[in-house]
């Protein structure tokens, strides 16, 4: 779907979403118990050892591999066609990135035929595929269904202290366009968060910075990734489920005022939060239209309470916020 203002220059907006996260992790037991009998996802083990979990026809969308990061270590990226991969590429090149080709069985764990990879932000990898293995077997989960298509798998948030470069690297990179902006204070300190959208989803990724001195408190790659669920009761039934189960609720449940999901946010096994959400507002054609850039103050209208944030946690957080001060964040320039 081409977006009619890009009438000049080749776009990617509306030609790419996000595609599958990558984790690593020791405890890939406490995975799938998180993931089906809490979120209520389709979780199977596959060759390898490898927790792969299903919310729609890919036959991978989070893959848990064993491993000693407890963090996301790969973020693939879905061209929805090849000339869409191909300007991504010589994107990348005229910036002197060369991406390498990954097949066999690396691509295979991945749920793709083959993808293309290189350091993203933070040296987190971003993987560029077109297409993706898919599934025959039915999904077997508790949840009616996820919302995915064109706009993807999700979202995720990341912090980061080079705000700005991160923003041109999505700018130049995929053509994505800021969607809104949040002010909020955590602990005294101001947050400010920008969402990007890639195609009709409000967001596929949000960073978040903090002002004045940029600090980053948190260890995992991502704050949290995001999967939109088709009802309300999906929601709600795997809060109840995940509480029930003594999983960490990080924020119960809640509503964000730019795209107006309903959401809550749980910790899982490695550490980073996964947001299970339902109704954001879609970026449609007619939307795209009349589209302007809103700035809010306060992350959430009501509710989000934090539920299992202990004050080791918040003290850990402010100790990593200050050491993240004597490293450089690792930047990825893009010429488009
Ligand atoms: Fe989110």
């Amino acid at each position: 779907m081409k977006s009619p203002t890009d009438t000049r220059q080749p776009s990617l907006f509306g030609r790419v979403s996000l595609g599958y996260v990558v984790v690593e992790s020791r405890k890939l037991p406490e995975w799938q118990r998180f993931a089906r009998d809490g979120l209520g996802v389709h979780a199977e083990t596959a060759a390898g050892g490898v927790l792969a979990l299903r919310i729609d026809e890919h036959a991978r969308r989070i893959v848990v591999h064993d491993g000693p990061a407890e963090d996301v270590i790969a973020i693939g990226w879905q061209l929805h066609d090849e000339a869409a991969l191909q300007l991504a590429l010589a994107r990348l090149r005229s910036a002197r990135i060369e991406a390498q080709e990954v097949g066999g069985a690396d691509a295979a764990e991945r749920g793709v035929e083959r993808c293309w990879a290189f350091d993203g932000p933070k040296r987190v990898r971003y993987e560029l595929f077109t297409r993706p293995l898919t599934s025959e077997h039915a999904l077997d989960m508790k949840a009616s269904g996820f919302v995915t298509g064109d706009m993807g798998l999700g979202h995720f948030a990341m912090t980061t202290r080079e705000p700005e470069a991160t923003l041109r690297f999505f700018q130049t990179l995929f053509d994505a366009r800021v969607s809104d902006t949040i002010e909020d204070k955590l602990n005294g300190v101001t947050l400010e968060l920008t969402f990007l959208r890639v195609n009709g989803r409000h967001h596929s990724m949000a960073l978040a910075a903090t002002r004045g001195k940029r600090m980053n408190p948190l260890r995992s790659a991502i704050h949290h990734l995001n999967l939109q669920a088709k009802s309300l009761d999906d929601v709600t039934e795997a809060y109840r489920r995940m509480r029930n189960m003594g999983l960490p609720i990080a924020n119960a449940i809640g509503q964000h005022p730019n795209d107006r999901e309903l959401s809550f946010y749980v910790a899982t096994p490695s550490g980073f939060e996964i947001e299970l959400g339902w109704n954001p507002i879609v970026v449609d054609d007619d939307a795209e239209a009349r589209w302007k850039v809103g700035h809010y103050r306060g992350i959430s209208l009501w509710g989000h309470f934090p539920e299992g944030l202990t004050l080791g946690a918040k003290l850990g957080q402010m100790g990593r916020g200050l050491a993240s001060l004597t490293r450089k964040e690792y930047t990825v320039g893009v010429q488009a």
